[in-house]
């Protein structure tokens, strides 16, 4: 009896706490509406700062997600997949009924800042406004002047199909208390002027954390553990902080990947094909200073991408005993005529993180849907052998590369990882 009693007043009181911090979150969730202008006149934005806005907006790949037709750009309907549903990149071209035309340079800023709309409702952190809160005005209003000058289209945003209670907008001001670090970037005064430059361009805009950092179970990235590698879009972004290749990543790979797209170490394919090409735009003392901050991250001693490659293919070109076993045969057959004496520069088997790490979904990637697309940093291309070899072939192809190419053990169920990837890549789950 009176244990019936004590819970009812467990759970009354429960409620009341529950509905106090209901109510105090909503109170802190609420931010005002910023009012309405009539659309800047293009003319009104000075040149250089329009051009300063579009290097900006190319290094921060906006128009890859906010554009599904070529033809108009900027227009939104993209979707980016979280693991709990898709949410859909608005309209941000000027156009002053379905874009953000009506939008004050202050209601930009704060949207980019702060993750909230014009109307005063939250974003959704699948908008990458936890880094380009790290810019510094004068580049927010850059990238304003930039959007207000692109051609305006219609189009009226898709809603998000997060289920309930994870669509309400409300609660985002939750998320933003637990994980926003609201910028400006603040530098750090013990590191060299480079080393800033760095930090700032790959915490803010080029945001490499929103891809190559874990996310925790609210989907906000693991910010004690930066750079350990996620799954993106039915890529692994890799760790970059122990990469899975043998090879040292130098300051000089970092400049020549991110310049050219290519190393010794891989390709750039998929997401960071289209990161790449986004980069392009900016000075190459940006780059170094992207490669000076990312150096330190690589931190296991390991010999340079050289003696590696030299130690790797030395191992590899050893009698494995496995010549006439069947994933050799295809190997030699499907793959040897390109993979075997690689121009010097080019990617290589032996020393890819495709083929060292744990899991291997973007080998399949580039097995099945060949490498050279649109997307992919630009470079010789590869056919996709989607249509040519079955599952058990690109299994038994990797299997035998693991074994003779990398020290490490068979992928485990690969079989089944490889349907799975062919199936539906972007909804293949990460596997740790
Ligand atoms: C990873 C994909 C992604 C990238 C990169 C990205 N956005 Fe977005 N953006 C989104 C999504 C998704 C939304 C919608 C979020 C929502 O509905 O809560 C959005 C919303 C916005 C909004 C709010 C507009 C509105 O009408 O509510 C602005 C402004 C914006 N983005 C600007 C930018 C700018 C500027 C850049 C480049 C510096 C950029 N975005 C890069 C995905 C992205
Ligand atoms: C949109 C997601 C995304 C963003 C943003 C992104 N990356 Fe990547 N990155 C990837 C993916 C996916 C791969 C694997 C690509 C492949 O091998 O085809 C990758 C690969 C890499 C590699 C190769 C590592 C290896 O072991 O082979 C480096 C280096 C790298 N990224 C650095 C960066 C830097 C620096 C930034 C920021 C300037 C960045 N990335 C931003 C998704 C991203
Ligand atoms: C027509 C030439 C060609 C053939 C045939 C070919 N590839 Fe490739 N492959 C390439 C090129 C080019 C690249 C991109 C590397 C570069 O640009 O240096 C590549 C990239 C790859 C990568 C990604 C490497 C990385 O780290 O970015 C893998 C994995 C791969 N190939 C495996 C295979 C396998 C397995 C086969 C046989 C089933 C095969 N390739 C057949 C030309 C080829």
């Amino acid at each position: 009896m009176w244990r019936r009693v004590l819970s009812k007043r467990l759970l009354l009181g429960l409620t009341g706490v529950g509905a106090v911090c209901v109510v105090a979150l909503l109170a802190l969730a609420w931010r005002p509406a910023i009012a309405p202008i009539d659309p800047p006149a293009p003319s009104s934005f000075a040149p250089e700062l329009v051009a300063k806005g579009e290097i900006l907006a190319s290094a921060g790949d906006c128009a890859f997600c906010h554009t599904t037709t070529p033809t108009r750009r900027f227009a939104g309907g993209y979707s980016v997949i979280t693991p709990y549903g898709y949410v859909f990149s608005t309209n941000i071209t000027p156009d002053p009924e379905t874009g953000i035309g009506r939008w004050s340079e202050a209601a930009f800023m704060r949207a980019m800042r702060e993750g909230v709309r014009r109307d005063g409702a939250n974003l959704f952190p699948a908008f990458p406004f936890d880094h380009f809160t790290k810019l510094t005005d004068d580049d927010i209003k850059a990238l304003y002047a930039y959007l207000m000058t692109v051609p305006a289209v219609k189009a009226t945003p898709t809603p998000s199909t997060l289920p309930f209670p994870l669509d309400v907008r409300a609660l985002q001001a939750g998320w933003k208390m637990l994980f926003l670090d609201k910028g400006p970037f603040r530098p750090n005064p013990a590191k060299s002027a480079e080393w800033n430059r760095g930090a700032y361009l790959v915490e803010g805009i080029a945001h490499c954390g929103a891809c190559h950092t874990r996310r925790n179970v609210f989907g906000a990235e693991q910010a004690g553990h930066p750079y350990a590698g996620e799954l993106i879009e039915g890529w692994i972004a890799w760790p970059l902080d122990v990469s899975p290749s043998p090879a040292r990543w130098t300051k000089d790979d970092y400049v020549t990947y991110l310049r050219g797209g290519t190393t010794v170490q891989g390709r750039a394919t998929g997401p960071m094909g289209t990161v790449v090409q986004g980069l392009a735009k900016l000075p190459d003392s940006d780059i170094q200073a992207i490669a000076t901050y990312f150096v330190e991250f690589d931190r296991p001693a390991r010999p340079s991408a050289d003696a590696a490659v030299a130690k790797a293919l030395a191992a590899s070109k050893q009698q494995s005993g496995l010549e006439r076993e069947r994933g050799a045969r295809l190997y030699i057959a499907a793959c040897g005529s390109c993979h075997d004496n690689v121009e010097p520069g080019r990617a290589e088997l032996a020393l890819s993180s495709a083929l060292w790490y744990d899991w291997p979904y973007n080998f399949l990637r580039a097995v099945l849907d060949g490498v050279g697309s649109e997307r992919d940093a630009p470079g010789p291309m590869m056919p996709p052998f989607r249509d040519v070899l079955n599952d058990s072939d690109i299994t038994a192809i990797g299997n035998y590369l693991r074994r003779t190419r990398t020290s490490q053990r068979d992928w485990l169920e690969s079989e089944n990882w490889a349907a799975k990837v062919r199936a539906n890549p972007q909804e293949v789950p990460w596997a740790r």
